[in-house]
């Protein structure tokens, strides 16, 4: 069996097709929080209980979740579309001001927690490292709550999609 080295635009139709949670991951206190979309966000270890996310070190809020030591993952549900594209950038929204899409508050780590979401999960950062463009934060898990019967937001072909959680019969 070959291999051949494929370009970022073949790497980019690819993974186009691998469906991703869409979360929002947010640090800093108020009037200078910081925050993205981001799919790449996993779980690494339940010993301690542990995810990692996956950061361009070009975005706004990678030096903030370092200098915060604490950051927030935020898992959207079906109807946050509007808080996932104020967060990509794409509008051109920035920095503090993209905070006033969706209901924020702080959490018992000093990140910002957005309600209304499936899942949240407040993390101090346990390390960092450096992968090519981006930085890997390994986040051990020190608060999270969960909403079982809300649906999850993901993110594919371009395109957000709301997950039914429960199938009628
Ligand atoms: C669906 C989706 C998923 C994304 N996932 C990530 C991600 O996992 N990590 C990342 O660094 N950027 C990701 N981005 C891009 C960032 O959201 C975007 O570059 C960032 O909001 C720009 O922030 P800035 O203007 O503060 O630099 C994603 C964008 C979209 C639309």
């Amino acid at each position: 069996m070959t291999s051949v080295p494929i370009s970022t635009t073949d790497f980019r139709a690819l993974m186009r097709n691998v469906p991703g949670q869409v979360t929002i991951v947010a640090a800093g206190s108020p009037g200078q929080r910081s925050g993205l979309t981001a799919t790449a966000v996993c779980a690494l270890t339940d010993a301690p209980p542990t995810v990692l996310v996956c950061v361009n070190r070009r975005v706004v809020a990678h030096d903030t979740i370092i200098e915060s030591g604490v950051f927030s993952i935020n898992a959207l549900a079906a109807g946050q579309d509007d808080i996932a594209v104020t967060f990509s950038g794409l509008p051109g929204i920035k920095g503090e001001d993209r905070f006033k899409s969706g209901t924020w508050g702080v959490g018992t780590s000093g990140a910002p927690i957005l309600s209304g979401t499936v899942c949240t999960l407040e993390c101090r950062i346990a390390g960092y490292h450096p992968a090519a463009t981006h930085t890997i934060f390994f986040g051990e898990i020190i608060a999270g709550t969960a909403h079982e019967e809300r649906d999850p937001l993901v993110y594919l072909r371009g395109s957000y999609l709301e997950l039914p959680s429960s199938t009628p019969a």
